[in-house]
């Protein structure tokens, strides 16, 4: 038989999150302690869901919801996260759908909705998937930028000038993974003006809504126009601690004559996938209508460590580090050196701290950033964060 050939469209696609394991595996095979700061899952560190979501899905299975569920989800799910929409300040709502993660609802969403050629604004830096997702539809990703010097907020001056005849949506995601940024009303005012003016949809991953710091509010996009078409996507991922569990979900609002057809479109795929996981959906209403007790502590101790991330990252003399606002993530820039991906590699190898280049998230040509993970134990990041700046003097001096 001939040699296998994959797909030209697999080509351009990375996930810098993942990709930087690989070397990391190999280091840690040589006996070297790691320390792993690259991958935003609470259930590795001392964050554990609300009891209550297990007895619930365990309930359910014991129950036999061990078959298919409807396509869109089952009721109770669907009714909870329309509560939880209301709560957002959501009252336009046309459609919620539960997925397998908000992986699949960005996913599908954008698959019933960009055409090969056609093109979606990405935030940059921003979460990788959807420049994955861009890649796999052969449609063409249209980066705008974040801007540093303001708290990471969107550009909007940048998105006006980025938007052309085959733009189809904007992707806004609020707070921001790998920035940690929340946007400010006014911001999201103009971003919705824009995307009204030129018939985009807005996509709004609003995954780590409730993790935000220092009392920060947290606006909800579709919550501030109740005529423009929006998808906001959630999940029980972040806020509540279960990504191995894969349920998220998307609530489309906005003017129903103009989005009818997009949402059959929808429903269309999420038939022929058939379901999400039946028994987990039965953990969507208790976490969403009970209380939300367990964030409290997780917040408490995550200030702590975004502090503490903030404090000894600038204390570096040619790195500086915007404070985070929300989620558990930090961006800092690295202001001398000249290749954040070799940065990253050699600090793997000489350390076994384990970061994720800036590169991966994408950044403003010509500027270095690398992402850390906030979620691990004070010790773990102390100890870290000193062999980053130990590490970072050596390079400075050896490797450029
Ligand atoms: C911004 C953003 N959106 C979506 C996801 C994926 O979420 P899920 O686990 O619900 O698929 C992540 C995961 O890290 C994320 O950071």
């Amino acid at each position: 038989m001939k040699k296998i050939i994959p797909a030209k469209r697999t080509e351009n696609i990375t996930y810098a999150v993942r990709d930087i394991v690989v070397l990391a595996q190999e280091t840690a095979k040589s006996g070297k302690e790691m320390l792993y700061l690259n991958i935003g899952d609470p259930n590795l560190f001392d964050f554990e869901p609300p009891r209550k979501m297990i007895e619930a899905a365990y309930d359910a299975m014991l129950k036999n919801y061990n078959g298919y569920a409807p396509s869109s989800g089952i009721a109770e799910a669907r009714d909870a996260i329309a509560k939880e929409a209301e709560r957002k300040g959501i009252n336009n709502v046309r459609d919620i759908f539960v997925t397998t993660g908000a992986s699949e609802a960005i996913e599908l969403a954008l698959t019933a909705l960009v055409n090969e050629g056609e093109n979606v604004l990405t935030p940059t830096p921003g979460y990788p998937l959807y420049t994955a997702v861009a890649s796999k539809l052969q449609a063409i990703e249209n980066p705008y930028y974040l801007d540093e010097e303001n708290g990471w907020q969107p550009d909007i001056e940048d998105i006006k000038s980025k938007i052309n005849e085959k733009t189809k949506a904007i992707i806004i995601i609020n707070p921001n993974n790998p920035t940690g940024s929340n946007a400010s009303e006014e911001t999201i005012l103009q971003l919705i003006d824009l995307a009204v003016e030129n018939n985009l949809v807005i996509f709004a991953d609003e995954i780590y809504d409730k993790l935000l710091f220092d009392g920060n509010e947290h606006i909800s996009i579709a919550s501030l126009n109740s005529d423009a078409p929006v998808i906001t996507f959630g999940g029980l991922s972040k806020n509540y601690m279960v990504p191995g569990w894969r349920i998220g979900w998307g609530i489309v609002s906005g003017n129903s004559e103009i989005l009818d057809d997009y949402i059959e479109a929808i429903n269309k795929m999420l038939r022929a996938r058939l379901s999400a996981s039946h028994p987990i959906q039965y953990a969507i209403a208790p976490a969403l209508l009970g209380g939300d007790e367990h964030l409290g502590p997780a917040m408490e101790k995550l200030t702590r460590r975004r502090d503490m991330t903030v404090e000894m990252l600038n204390a570096i003399d040619g790195i500086t580090c915007v404070k985070p606002e929300g989620a558990f993530y930090a961006f800092p820039r690295l202001h001398k050196v000249k290749d954040d991906m070799k940065f990253v590699a050699e600090l793997i190898k000489a350390t076994g701290v384990v970061i994720v280049p800036g590169s991966g998230f994408g950044q403003v040509p010509g500027t270095q950033h690398f992402r850390v993970v906030f979620l691990p134990q004070e010790e773990v990041l102390e100890k870290a964060y000193k062999a980053i700046a130990d590490f970072h003097e050596r390079y400075l001096e050896n490797f450029q």
